[in-house]
Parts: structure tokens; sequence; C-alpha cells
């Protein structure tokens, strides 16, 4: 791995703390978030890497339930599933909430979910759910339990593993020989493009592409055979892959497109990657500039959705409560909390708490849609949203 940026110390990103935290003067965990190519294998990944223990414990914030897109993205997934590929059973690596298998009957799912409180929820939904890590133990364990699994699927969570070599051996092991896997996970391509820098940090040990994916599975004997390109998370990309030996599925004339898209951004070369960190300083700066002026006149400013994401943003750009009063978030574990590193408070969102802000900056960039429309009489009543996606601007 060749180091091209350097986002300085973080703290760890989904450990929102409270004010007892606060109070008792907490220690909070940094590490050094820098960014590196793998010129071999083409993946990119952060080069200090933080063990899963202490990011994915008993008490992991994140819903995926907490968005409308995601909702919508996973129904709209499980009925292709279920038309297409028609599984007995099907594993979802990284279950969360369970909001894709709940769109599956109860007897044709396993869920792996390492975080507890997340596990309890799909659990006591009546989903059989293991609350362990994704490894070659499992993998035994489940394909001793309930034999060959003929569809996994895992959203953003296999890019949170660091060994992805266990990882694609353990879904060796239990995958049937005509299963197919499907994953999905934000898109290199795009973060690129939209100089998302803030795509990285802990927990995203990888910014996959087709071609990084394309590397790691063919040790394995797995193919991609088709890819969409889903508006999720920034922009992310669905790989579907098979057994190399299957030739019952044809291999889709998007897989070609997507790697011709990636080869004319030369996503291959090094050098993209140091023009990538070249335009990140300038929109550290550009942002850092614009929220300085905006509160020079005496403006009020808020965040809106405390995102992991907007953890490298903040820290990187070193913006604390003096710019941001306050951020909003429907997430109930992030509520009445502070932001990690920063400690910006997080409120429970309520349309109130936008009475008298002049200005939002959009922590959420990823759910911007879905926020404005929800968000139009701010809007109407000359409110204004920051954002930092692809710079630094007014919207
Ligand atoms: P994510 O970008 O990591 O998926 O996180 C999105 C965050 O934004 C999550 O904490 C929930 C929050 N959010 C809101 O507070 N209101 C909204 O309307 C949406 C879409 C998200």
């Amino acid at each position: 791995m060749k180091k091209f940026l350097d986002l300085g110390m973080q703290p760890l990103a989904n450990k929102y703390l409270t004010s007892n935290d606060l109070k008792n003067k907490k220690k909070e965990q940094f590490y050094h978030l820098e960014v590196g190519f793998d010129n071999k294998t083409k993946l990119v990944s952060i080069l200090n890497k933080v063990p899963s223990q202490k990011m994915f414990d008993d008490n992991y914030p994140y819903r995926s339930s907490m968005s409308k897109t995601m909702i919508r993205s996973f129904k709209a997934l499980s009925k292709k599933i279920i038309k297409f590929y028609k599984p007995k059973i099907i594993l979802e690596i990284g279950s969360n909430d369970g909001s894709l298998i709940k769109n599956f009957n109860k007897k044709k799912v396993i869920c792996v979910e390492p975080c507890k409180n997340l596990a309890i929820i799909t659990k006591g939904k009546g989903f059989k759910t293991y609350a362990e890590y994704w490894n070659i133990s499992l993998a035994k364990k489940i394909k001793s339990n309930h034999n060959m699994v003929d569809l996994i699927y895992s959203a953003n969570t296999l890019s949170h593993i660091s060994d992805l070599d266990s990882v694609f051996k353990s879904i060796n092991h239990v995958l049937s020989n005509d299963g197919v896997l499907i994953i999905e996970d934000p898109s290199l391509l795009e973060c690129l493009k939209r100089v998302a820098y803030d795509q990285f940090y802990n927990e995203h040990i990888y910014v996959f592409s087709l071609l990084g994916i394309q590397n790691i599975i063919k040790k394995f004997n797995f193919e991609v055979f088709k890819v969409e390109k889903l508006k999720t998370h920034g922009g992310s990309l669905r790989y579907y892959i098979k057994r190399t030996s299957n030739s019952k599925i044809k291999i889709s004339s998007n897989v070609k497109k997507q790697l011709n898209a990636e080869l004319r951004y030369k996503m291959d070369k090094f050098t993209t990657y140091i023009e990538f960190k070249n335009k990140v300083e300038r929109s550290k700066k550009k942002l850092v500039e614009l929220l300085y002026k905006i509160k020079k006149n005496d403006k009020k400013i808020i965040g809106y959705g405390s995102t992991a994401k907007s953890v490298t943003v903040l820290n990187y750009c070193k913006i604390k409560s003096e710019i941001l009063d306050y951020f909003v978030d429907t997430t109930p574990d992030k509520t009445k909390k502070y932001m990690p590193g920063t400690h910006i408070y997080i409120d429970k969102y309520k349309k109130s708490l936008l009475n008298n802000v002049d200005y939002i900056f959009l922590g959420a960039w990823n759910f911007k849609d879905e926020i404005f429309k929800k968000e139009k009489d701010f809007i109407k009543k000359g409110g204004k949203f920051i954002t930092h996606i692809p710079t630094p601007k007014i919207v």
C-alpha cells in the first residue's frame, strides 16, 4: 500500500459521547487516518486499521432503517432477488436492524450481525440470527446447521472487514455451486469524482472498485457477472458474483462498461490518487473559508445528519461548535450525545430546531434529495444548505 492521503488524527467515527463522558473527560481513542493505493490489487484502503471489536460492539448506533431511501432500495432488491434467483435460503452478512431481510419469509433467512444491540432486533422478530463476526468458523457452523446457501447478500459490510481473503474464503465455504453472492458498497469511482474524502473513516477500511473486487475474488474462482450503479451512500456499486464454473449465468456487458469507466478515469494509476489528494486539500480550504465567512456575518449554522462521514470532515477541517451550533439527527442512539472529536451537540431531530437557523451544513449529503424534500419549509423561508460535495458551496 502506498500512501496518498493524510486526513490527520481522527476519533473512532461512531463513538458518540454522552454528557457524562464529557464531564468525566473521557479519553477518546484517536488514530491516524491515512489512505493508500495498492498497485498490485488496485485496492484503496486506510492504512492504520482499528480492530473490529473496537468498532462493532454491542452499542453500535448506525441503523439502516433510518432512511426511506435505504428502505426503498432494499425493498426493490428483495423483489428482484425473489424474481430472478428464487433462493431457498438467503444469508445476509451485516444484517443491521433487518431492513433488507424483513422483505423475506422468516424461514428462509439467516442473519449475521456481530453488534448485539442490532442482532437482538432481528432475533426478536423471529429471524435466525448469529451475533458473530463473519469468518471461517462461523461459515463452518452455518454450513453444518443449514447446509449450503444459494444466495448471500451483504451491503456496506465487507468493506468494513480488513482480511478480505478470510471474507471470501468463508463465503466460498457456504455458497452452493450455482449460488449467487450480491455485495454493495460505496463506489471508489464516485468517491473520486465527488471528492468525497469523507468516505474514509476507521470503519470504511476499503472503498471498493470493480477493478479491486475482481482481483480479490478471482483467487477463489469467483467472477462478477453484473454490476448496478446505485444512488445510495453517495454512489454505490452492487456486484453480482458467481462461481467461474457456473456457466448457466451469462456475464452482462455492463461489467465491461464499468471496468472501462474505471480505466478511463485511470483508477489503476497512482497519479490519479495524488490528484485526488490535491482536490481534497483544496476542498478543506474552501469549506473552512466559506464557513468562517458566514459566521463573521453573525449567521447561525447547524449540521444535519451526524454521520460518520461528517466526523472525518469536521476533524480534518477542525470545525467545532464555534461554527456549528449543533447537529440534528433522527437516530435514537446518536441523539442527546456529542460528535466524536469535535464535541458538537447532536439534538433529536424536530422541525422547530431549524427555526432561526440561517444555514445547514449537510452532514448526510448522500440523502440530499430526501432531506431537501423534507425541509421544503426551511428552504421556502430563505434557509440555505451548505455542502462540501463535490466542492464546498451554498445550495
Ligand atoms: P449515513 O450517511 O451514514 O447513512 O447516515 C445518515 C445519517 O443521517 C443518519 O444518522 C440518519 C441521519 N438522517 C436524518 O437525521 N434525517 C434524515 O432525513 C435522513 C435521511 C438521515
